[in-house]
């Protein structure tokens, strides 16, 4: 068969070719043909939801296994009624906010919906894709379009129309080229059949963002670890092996700074690796695809199934993955790296746990660490350790006097005043200088961190400059009303109000931490002994999700 491609991925152009592109991928999808589509999360297999015949095409040319049920394509929320029952009113909540997104949602069926489609249940999964040349041929097409992801049953998801021509072309009718997908994984599959709603899958939409919209949300079991033998998942498709390379894939969590170790120790010359940028350098000479910066899942989702996929074309007998934690777009990243890996993981220094404390002064860190101390975590203050290794380290000192001559006394101590005016006013060369602390600092920040078994906790007003959080298993910030800290920074340091503020205002503001940080401990209360009791409350529930975490890996 030959598979017409029609190239949609410049839609500013000639206004009357792109309509007729997209009303020919209609009418083949009216007619009962397959035209693969681009949408946000990956690209879909595409046929008219209504007519059993052509539904029957789409598992056959996947290769799907008939009991795993397709989800169909709208417009909008306006569609549901046709072909949804007993809907409740959060599905329009939710459609409301989130669509058109990467939210599935499974209600009731209509009779009007085919058993191909919903593989015989009386439920059925709705989405609208936020892609605005598939949301056009939806519209045009006129009917709900089941789509699957449009690889072979078993691959990795395509997110490009290369891949999908690589898995399916010849067998289709059409391919719609819409350009690479932006988020990268699929749609969040989330059950409202049940009280309260169910995730069946996680993907593009994190269920944190669907929580604070709609409150609490269960997780299925099948999103962390491998069914046992003959149990059944909510979603039927959560029980096959999935996105699997050739080669058998280990994912080794914790960490990153930790797994990129665990990964150095464990890999041979024929070992394939999926690693976080940062690392890049320790795995030269291997067949490596990485997946992004540590700390931008949105990349990591975008290159995650592409960096699965180009493992086949290779010689690599192993895949070692590294794996983001399970907050936001993680959960959806490890899951697919973990299902890719038939759920073998391996979790680099299970026993520790790390957190990192940062915020800026009078904030309430002292206090926090105490309360971490009454839990029985060691604390190292980062900046105890610099004035160590500035007293006892003379190649630290000769790279700073390399930069800043005359600094050092000649007794061999540093003048803090002069190398201060030096750098408090002009960025750069506090960049210089942070540059040559951080190399220093954090290898034996890390020896430090290596020696300590159980709870640690890292104190360092640069944690997220230093790329000392890559060490973190999670950054917490300290945060509190400016108001309170200058309050508190007059009486501890007894200087005027006027300084106070000036010491405040040179710093990051709360909002920074916030942003950058895992979670927030904010330090509202006027009393320490108080301040410190929620501290610890905080870090009990933080210590027993970590360790719940690192459980289920
Ligand atoms: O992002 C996406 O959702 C992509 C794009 C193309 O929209 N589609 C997609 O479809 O990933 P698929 O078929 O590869 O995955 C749908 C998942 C499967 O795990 C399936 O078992 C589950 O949703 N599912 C579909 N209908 C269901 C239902 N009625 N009840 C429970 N799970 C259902
Ligand atoms: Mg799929």
């Amino acid at each position: 068969m030959q598979t017409i491609y029609y190239d949609l991925r410049d839609t500013k152009g000639q206004q009357k070719e792109i309509e007729d592109k997209i009303s020919a991928a209609a009418k083949i999808l009216r007619e009962g043909g397959l035209v693969a589509i681009p949408t946000e999360t990956v690209y879909g297999l595409g046929a008219n939801a209504l007519e059993p015949a052509a539904v029957a095409r789409i598992f056959e040319v996947k290769g799907r296994p008939q009991d795993n049920p397709l989800i169909i394509h709208v417009t909008g929320a306006q569609w549901l009624p046709r072909y949804c029952a007993e809907i409740p009113p959060i599905a329009y909540v939710l459609a409301r906010k989130f669509w058109p997104g990467p939210l599935t949602m499974i209600l009731k069926r209509q009779p009007l919906v085919p058993d191909a489609t919903t593989a015989g249940l009386d439920t059925v999964g709705v989405r609208c894709p936020n892609h605005p040349v598939t949301l056009s041929i939806i519209r045009e097409a006129g009917v709900p379009i089941a789509a699957p992801s449009a690889n072979t049953s078993g691959r990795p998801s395509c997110t490009s129309a290369a891949d999908v021509l690589e898995d399916v072309g010849g067998r289709i009718e059409g391919i719609v080229d819409g350009g690479p997908c932006a988020v990268g994984v699929e749609s969040t599959v989330l059950d409202l059949t049940c009280e309260p709603p169910r995730l069946l899958r996680p993907g593009g939409l994190p269920v944190e963002d669907i929580e604070r919209l709609i409150g609490h949300v269960d997780v299925d079991r099948a999103v962390h670890r491998m069914l046992e033998k003959g149990e059944r998942p909510a979603a039927p498709g959560m029980k096959y092996r999935h996105y699997a390379p050739k080669a058998p894939v280990t994912v080794v969590a914790g960490a990153p700074a930790a797994s990129a170790r665990e990964i150095e120790r464990r890999m041979g010359p024929a070992s394939g690796i999926i690693c976080f940028d940062e690392y890049l350098p320790l795995f030269a000479g291997h067949e490596v695809h990485p997946l992004g910066p540590c700390a931008d899942k949105q990349i990591q989702a975008q290159r995650l199934f592409e960096a699965l996929r180009t493992f086949d074309g290779t010689n690599v007998t192993e895949i070692l993955a590294q794996c983001p934690d399970n907050r936001g777009l993680g959960l959806a990243i490890g899951n697919r790296l973990k299902k890719a890996a038939g759920f073998h993981v391996v979790e680099a220094d299970s026993q520790r746990i790390i957190l990192g404390l940062t915020g800026g002064t009078g904030a309430g860190k002292t206090s926090a660490l105490d309360a971490l101390r009454e839990l029985g975590g060691s604390v190292i203050d980062c900046d105890a350790v610099y004035h160590e290794i500035l007293t006892g380290s003379q190649e630290f000192q000769n790279a700073i006097n390399e930069k800043f001559p005359g600094v050092f006394s000649p007794d061999g101590r540093l003048n803090r005043k002069k190398l201060g005016q030096e750098v408090f006013a002009k960025k750069d060369r506090l960049d210089q200088l942070n540059a040559i602390v951080f190399r220093f600092l954090v290898p034996e920040l890390e020896r430090r961190i290596q020696a300590i078994e159980g709870l640690c906790a890292v104190d360092a007003i640069n944690l997220l400059e230093s790329g000392l959080d890559r060490l973190c298993d999670c950054t917490v910030a300290v945060t509190a009303p400016t108001e309170l800290r200058v309050k508190r920074i007059m009486a501890r340091d007894g200087i005027t109000e006027h300084y106070a503020r000036l010491r405040i205002n040179a710093q990051k503001q709360d909002e920074y931490y916030r942003g950058k940080c895992d979670c927030e401990l904010n330090n509202a209360s006027d009393s320490p002994e108080l301040f410190r009791k929620d501290a610890r409350l905080f870090f009990e529930r933080l210590v027993e999700s970590i360790r719940e975490e690192k459980r289920i890996n």
